[in-house]
């Protein structure tokens, strides 16, 4: 006998239930529409036929068609279970209490993610070497206690076997990533050991997830290690510090973007409390769209080095086609936000001040950088693409106008090259289905996503296992890991570059782009061996054949 909510299910299809509350159209494998529960123009809220769920892009709601009219109607669930149950001609049958209430495993997960909190906040109250760590790295007590900081010991299973203690199972724990579980055996080991933790709040100040900073650093581990996405953690979404920067941003009508978790801690511990950090993901629409709705105003400050430059470069064009008004600071060389704050804070407020519009250190750079006769060059492609990406005529107009009078050139001639340039790749709006991939897109997460949609269907993954030939088993589990949480996501994200019939295609040229990638770290790495000192004559030889091995594999890819 099937459960009231499976009879509906049954009877009903989803994208019939949705279109019968709002507009939808065909995309790929999938349908689109509008998103009902955000603000939008183009849509990016997705509905699988498949799976029969929904999953928004730009807010992050997702569920089956009872959530989504709960969520349309205002419903709770019992309300929307009579609505559907109508809509598909059922009546309802011994009404059972877990109909009614949906367990809610989400209330269970935070309330695990609490206890770690608290643990850790425990153990670094009473560990004098880390508070003096912290207190030398310019952290103030009330900011340990503001942001919750904690100590992780060099222990295997202090964690594990406090929360045991405390009532959870370990399947629990494993959901949230706060231990791992050894392969093929019952054994289980705390993910975060030895760390400064620092706890990532949602919101409502509930903490989602950790990162972790290490205390002793060495190559085998990362510096800062972060949870896994799970339900409660969607690293594309979430922003550090954003619950308590949301009360400010408005108010100041500008926000502070920093990189890590350090740099915002010294920030608002510099009384710039509007700043948020992308804490190590890249920075994502999502992200940006949280903050937008706060104000239209950003100002980066990401790592003076070279890595953060070019970060700062993809953070500032996707903010300016999102139509945000886009300032960078410019740090000296090897400074980030928390040592600049660390030092003086007036130093840290100083620089927000003399924070300059990205599109004119764009132009000083490139005036600075070049000879006047590689500055025309120079300027078209670094400078003029994000002068198209400015929405408002009126700013455009005056960088053109600047352009104009460091180069010596017409305004007119100006305007003429700004049609000709192309956009910066950027925009994330859902693709019509193409051909082939665009150049610019995360490999991994689609991979993943296909993978998951694959294992979805119950089919043995034969993408898995191509993946698997190309960076070896071990690393596949682990990246799969990692995004166990949030399956629905990735697969829709993956599926967006899907047209129907056309999987094979795609999978086929993800792979040889991933093994593309793949060979090349590997030749980067054989080249490192061949350029150093100690190399013995045998391991040349090696080393130069391994070389030449890639090198013909990687034509072979090509042709
Ligand atoms: P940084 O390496 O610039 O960190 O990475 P930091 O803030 O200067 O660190 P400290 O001052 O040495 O403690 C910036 C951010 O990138 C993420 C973290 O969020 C970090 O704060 N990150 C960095 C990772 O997620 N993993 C890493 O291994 C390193
Ligand atoms: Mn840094």
């Amino acid at each position: 006998m099937s459960s009231n909510t499976e009879q509906i299910k049954e009877k009903l299809d989803i994208v019939d239930v949705i279109s019968s509350y709002i507009k939808v159209e065909k995309a790929g494998i999938n349908f689109k529409a509008r998103c009902p529960f955000h603000n939008e123009k183009t849509p990016s809220f997705l509905i699988s036929p498949v799976r029969q769920t929904f999953y928004c892009f730009g807010c992050g709601e997702k569920g089956d068609i009872f959530s989504f009219v709960e969520k349309f109607e205002g419903l709770d669930f019992k309300g929307a279970l009579e609505t559907l149950a109508n809509k598909a001609g059922i009546e309802l049958k011994n009404f059972k209490k877990e109909d009614n209430e949906r367990p809610d495993e989400k209330d269970k997960m935070f309330a695990i993610m609490e206890a770690a909190t608290k643990f850790f906040e425990n153990q670094l109250e009473n560990s004098k070497p880390n508070l003096n760590y912290l207190e030398k790295r310019g952290v103030l007590t009330n900011s340990v206690s503001k942001w919750r900081l904690g100590f992780a010991r060099d222990e295997w299973r202090g964690l594990c076997d406090e929360l045991t203690k405390q009532g959870f199972s370990k399947d629990e724990m494993l959901k949230v990533g706060l231990i791992k579980k050894v392969d093929g055996e019952e054994k289980y080991y705390d993910t975060f050991r030895n760390r400064i933790m620092f706890p990532i709040f949602d919101v409502a100040d509930r903490v989602i997830a950790f990162s972790g900073r290490a205390l002793k650093e060495d190559d085998k581990t990362p510096k800062y290690l972060n949870s896994p996405e799970t339900k409660l953690f969607y690293k594309s979404e979430v922003l550090y510090g954003f619950n308590v920067a949301k009360n400010y941003i408005r108010k100041l009508d500008y926000t502070v973007l920093v990189e890590g978790q350090m740099d915002l801690i010294m920030s608002h511990q510099a009384g710039i409390t509007n700043t948020v950090a992308s804490s190590g993901t890249a920075l994502t629409s999502l992200h940006l769209k949280k903050i937008q709705k706060l104000s239209n105003r950003v100002i980066i400050a990401y790592d003076s080095d070279s890595a953060g430059e070019k970060a700062s470069r993809r953070a500032a064009e996707l903010a300016l086609s999102s139509g945000m008004e886009v300032k960078i600071v410019t740090l000296p060389k090897g400074e980030d936000p928390a040592s600049i704050a660390k030092e003086d804070p007036e130093k840290w407020k100083t620089a927000l001040k003399e924070s300059k519009h990205f599109t004119e250190h764009a132009l000083d750079k490139a005036v600075a950088e070049n000879k006047s006769k590689n500055l025309a060059k120079a300027i078209m492609t670094e400078v003029l693409p994000l002068v198209h990406l400015i929405s408002s005529e009126m700013e455009k107009t005056q960088f053109v106008k600047k352009i104009a009078l460091k180069t010596k050139v017409r305004e007119d001639d100006v305007w003429n090259d700004i049609k000709k340039v192309p956009l910066p790749n950027t925009t994330e709006t859902i693709k019509q289905t193409t051909d082939s991939l665009p150049e610019k897109i995360n490999l991994e997460r689609i991979i993943v996503g296909l993978i998951f949609a694959e294992e979805h269907s119950k089919e043995k993954s034969a993408l898995r296992e191509e993946w698997q030939k190309i960076i070896g088993e071990q690393e596949v589990n682990s990246k799969l890991a990692n995004f166990e949480g949030n399956k629905e996501a990735l697969i829709f994200e993956a599926e967006m570059h899907i047209a129907p019939g056309d999987i094979r295609k795609i999978e086929d040229e993800i792979l040889r782009r991933i093994e593309l990638e793949y060979l090349k770290i590997e030749l980067q790495k054989l080249a490192t061996i061949l350029d150093s000192q100690e190399i013995s004559e045998e391991e040349e030889k090696d080393a130069k054949l391994d070389f030449k091995k890639i090198e013909k594999r990687i034509n072979e890819i090509n042709n």
